[in-house]
């Protein structure tokens, strides 16, 4: 569905997008989880993706991470091909490796990427310090609190070795107290500002949904499809700061969108 028309390559470009899984219920039968999913964002935006549990959001998540194959459509991150865009993607569990220091497990993918040790803790505090983030760098894995693994997960997904073409957050509120949450929305408004590629995350945040996107998507039902009303243009002015949250615009949407969430789950 095109989000708004452009002449130039869209940002995000999903066509005809299926996947079913193998049904571990009834032998040899496979369940349907996305059908003929089709989304297109112009330009490099921040998109949130919403719906009950189990609808289908991670798995739409991992197909445009490249981490899971469709059965059939395609999917482009700009001109590329998910497996040959380098992708900054936060899963939904936030894992950490018990045994690193934070900062060690931040780096990972510049390690991956052969650059030294000196550079890349150097790379990792720099980035820690342009985003303002609050992370314990010298604590291990296993003691990391759940809203620290959070962050350290978001800081790996931008410690890429060149900046990353498209950012993947599965519910990157889930495991924040209320400050953390904001503070994490006004980073995401920096990440975006400053990276200028297109963030796709999923929330059952309305509030911070509203806040941080430029288009929210409904997953509604059991397969996923994704019909013109199911696209909503969050239409707030930007730059958005914590005032605006206060504001009856900001309200009035948050209002309707929880109107049609509730609707999608009494279907
Ligand atoms: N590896 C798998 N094998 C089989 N079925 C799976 C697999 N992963 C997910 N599913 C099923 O696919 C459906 C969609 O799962 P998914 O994790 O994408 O949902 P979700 O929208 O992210 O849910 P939540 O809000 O709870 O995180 C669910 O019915 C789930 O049971
Ligand atoms: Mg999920």
């Amino acid at each position: 569905m095109l989000a708004t028309s452009t002449t130039s390559v869209p940002s995000i470009d999903v066509r005809g997008l299926s996947k079913s899984y193998r049904n571990g219920v009834v032998r040899k039968t496979r369940k349907s989880v996305l059908r003929d999913v089709s989304l297109q964002v112009p330009r490099p935006m921040t998109v949130a993706i919403m719906g009950q549990n189990g609808v289908g959001k991670s798995t739409f998540l991992k197909v445009l991470a490249g981490l899971l194959e469709p059965d059939c459509g395609s999917v482009r991150i700009g001109a590329k091909q998910p497996t040959d865009a380098l992708i900054g993607y936060v899963p939904q569990d936030n894992p950490v490796m018990p045994w690193l220091r934070a900062i060690d497990d931040i780096a990972l993918p510049l390690q991956v990427a052969g650059i030294r040790r000196a550079e890349r803790h150097e790379r990792v505090r720099e980035l820690v310090s342009r985003f303002r983030f609050d992370i314990p760098l010298e604590t291990r894995g296993h003691a990391l609190s759940g809203g620290q693994r959070q962050v350290v997960n978001l800081c790996r997904a931008l410690a890429t070795p060149r900046p990353p073409d498209m950012i993947l957050l599965d519910e990157p509120w889930s495991s924040l107290d209320v400050g953390r949450r904001l503070e994490l929305a006004n980073h995401l408004h920096v990440i975006r500002k400053e990276l200028d590629v297109p963030i796709c995350l999923s929330t059952h945040q309305v509030d911070l949904a509203v806040y941080v996107a430029d288009l929210v998507v409904f997953f509604k039902e059991n397969p996923v499809t994704v019909g013109p009303e199911d696209i909503i243009s969050v239409s707030l002015p930007t730059p958005r700061d914590v005032s605006l949250m206060r504001s009856q615009e900001f309200l009035d949407q948050v209002a309707s969108l929880e109107e049609r969430l509730q609707e999608g789950t009494r279907r």
